[in-house]
């Protein structure tokens, strides 16, 4: 092993080295993404072009347990990473030489999912003899928003609305984050998936949830707007879920005991519960930004990719004279494409060394 790529950010040999590289010629970044239930790996270039990117979905795996669970995660994981990541290679018409740095994210996440991910990263990084460099999977939900807008975004509001979290940050930069608030219970794209349950659509139902609540009538069900006029920057939604659920069924009683819903209460729960939830998200990221100062909210994140939520969002900053960027289409929900992000960090002189570790949980400490 040579023990000089990997002595970390200390080391001035690194980051030197990257400087030039950087200088020198394009580099060419493998990201690898594996934090939840997409096995993801992406090449994109120090001029955040996209070369090749490659996302293998595990919905059909956890479909039948309505939620992703967590062993059947890094189990699909582990067989699906290294086809992957030879098939972006491919796609990216990229040899593995041509490779300069290996990125992957490494928190926050289930810890099987992210330690399939870290492994497979730390061997190409070993054996190909390339930096290492630790993403934060929240950070690069943002960053999607930069590589989309091709220009500085930072300083800005950042926004992550997604299966896992649902959380503000005061970004000072693209590695400097500061967390302004979240969710006390369930993240907001936990919820659409739940409620989409209850309507008889399968995991993962925020997007069927969505196509639903387009037919439907949004005022049909008062649904309640949880910590709206509240001054903390906090979100809660399991007290919208269970209203849900209590249209349905009645307060109290259990699901099953319900009457089958007709087409048309279906679409009117589906929509009055969007409309309850985007209220909510877009209330709290209007309020991230008067309460910071900041004129831009940049948004990321798999419910991000909700055309009410963007519509509503876009309108009301705009009539604050607040920028929005929110994530294109492709790259709200988990992919390894805003992994691009460990440019960042290269340029920073953040290499990982290979004793590099996974952190599941939430920080906001600069990691690797
Ligand atoms: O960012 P992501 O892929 O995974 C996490 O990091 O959690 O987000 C997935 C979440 C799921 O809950 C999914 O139902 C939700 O994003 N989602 C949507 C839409 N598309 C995906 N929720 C509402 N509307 C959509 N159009
Ligand atoms: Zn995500």
């Amino acid at each position: 092993m040579n023990s000089r790529i990997f002595r970390g950010r200390s080391d001035r040999g690194v980051s030197e080295r990257a400087v030039r590289w950087h200088e020198g010629k394009t580099m060419r970044l493998l990201t690898i993404e594996s934090t939840c239930d997409e096995t993801a790996a992406a090449v994109v270039t120090d001029q955040l072009e996209i070369l090749g990117s490659v996302v293998a979905s595990q919905d059909e795996l956890h479909a039948a347990y309505d939620g992703v669970v967590p062993e059947i995660a890094a189990r699909a994981h582990l067989d699906r990473i290294l086809p992957v990541i030879q098939s972006v290679l491919q796609r990216a018409d990229t040899p593995a030489e041509r490779i300069d740095a290996i990125a992957v994210a490494t928190a926050p996440g289930l810890a099987g999912s992210l330690l399939i991910g870290l492994v497979a990263a730390k061997t190409l990084a070993w054996l190909w003899n390339r930096p290492l460099i630790a993403v934060d999977h929240l950070q690069a939900h943002v960053y999607a928003c930069r590589i989309a807008a091709q220009r500085d975004i930072f300083p800005c509001v950042g926004f992550v609305v997604s299966g896992g979290h649902t959380h503000l940050f005061h970004c000072r930069s693209a590695l400097e984050f500061e967390t302004l608030g979240g969710t006390i219970d369930d993240a907001a794209g936990e919820a659409f998936d739940k409620v989409a349950a209850m309507l008889g659509l399968p995991y993962p139902g925020g997007a069927r949830l969505a196509a639903l609540a387009d037919r439907g009538d949004r005022a049909k069900y008062r649904f309640p707007r949880p910590l709206l006029d509240d001054s903390r920057l906090a979100f809660s939604f399991s007290g919208l879920k269970t209203a849900v659920r209590y249209a349905i069924a009645g307060p109290g009683r259990p699901l099953e005991s319900a009457e089958p819903l007709t087409e048309t209460a279906r679409a009117d729960l589906a929509a009055s519960f969007q409309e309850a939830a985007v209220d909510c998200l877009v209330g709290k990221g209007l309020q991230a930004c008067r309460s910071t100062g900041m004129r831009r909210l940049c948004v990321g994140g798999g419910v991000a990719a909700n055309r009410r939520f963007r519509e509503r969002l876009t309108a009301a900053c705009d009539e604050a004279g607040i920028e929005t960027i929110i994530a294109p289409l492709e790259w709200c929900t988990d992919n390894a494409v805003m992994g691009a992000l460990a440019f960042e960090s290269l340029r920073a002189g953040r290499i990982a060394q290979l004793d590099l570790d996974i952190v599941p949980g939430l920080v906001r400490q600069p990691i690797g």
